[in-house]
């Protein structure tokens, strides 16, 4: 008789654990991100601002999380969750077959491209334009791997774009290869420079989870779709951005 109570408390705990379990363990949802990508996240005053704090927010919630930011060096976002120190990776950051092979990534949450930014009296007009030229990236950046691939160009790495937009205002680099809604912002913010029609690449942005927390990638995946459909995430992206 006692046996069986033990049995059965046992039984419920367990469903109970399964059910109850969002994924992350520690009732956080710890969030690795470099806060210096507007409009997707930036600091304001002690605070990051963003789409992608405002969309993790409402994943956070709706798994019943703590959001908790972790502001770092965008090459160090990778390793932040592969080590367990974040549970996501947020950061603007792009999909690609190299990062898949170190964390998972959830679905797509919007798309994006990378574009060239340079002076206004610059020649440059295309990416074919970029041969032989000084250009500017983030460090670690889906631009950098693109600079490394035109030819002859002397690729400068900056840790924030902020330092990589002060050297081309300078005259000390030719162009900035840079993803297009923080460029728009950049362009915004900087009157001598303009940003090249032509777009590089298009790319999608997704939610980085560490290859073996399964169930919170799915837990996202999930998050993600209701957002989705209730148009959420488009609500938030239309605060930040202006379609044209
Ligand atoms: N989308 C580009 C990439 O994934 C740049 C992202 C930079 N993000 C940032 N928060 N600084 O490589």
């Amino acid at each position: 008789m006692k046996r069986s109570i033990i049995v059965l408390m046992s039984l419920c705990a367990a469903i109970c654990l399964g059910a109850c379990s969002n994924g992350s363990g520690s009732g956080k949802l710890v969030m690795a991100t470099n806060a210096a990508f507007p409009p997707y996240e930036s600091v304001e005053g002690d605070k990051v601002i963003g789409i992608d704090p405002e969309i993790a927010q409402l994943i956070a919630d709706d798994l019943g999380l703590e959001l908790v930011i972790e502001d770092m060096a965008f090459d160090s976002i990778i390793a932040a969750v592969q080590s367990g120190k974040a549970d996501i990776a947020m950061a603007g950051m792009t999909v690609t077959e190299d990062r898949k092979e170190n964390i998972n990534f959830s679905d797509p949450y919007t798309t994006a491209a990378q574009v060239i930014l340079v002076k206004n009296t610059s020649s440059v007009q295309s990416p074919d334009d970029l041969a032989g030229l000084t250009i500017g990236v983030q460090i670690g950046t889906t631009g950098d791997i693109y600079a490394e691939d035109i030819e002859n160009a002397n690729i400068e790495r900056y840790s924030k774009y902020f330092e990589a937009i002060n050297a081309l205002n300078q005259d000390k680099i030719d162009a900035v290869i840079v993803d297009r809604e923080p460029g728009k912002v950049f362009v915004g913010e900087n009157p001598d420079l303009v940003m090249i029609d032509e777009e590089f690449t298009v790319e999608e942005y997704a939610i980085g989870v560490a290859k073996e927390n399964t169930e919170l990638l799915d837990n996202i995946n999930a998050s993600l779709k209701k957002l989705k459909d209730s148009g959420k995430i488009d609500e938030i992206i239309g605060k930040y951005i202006t379609a044209e």
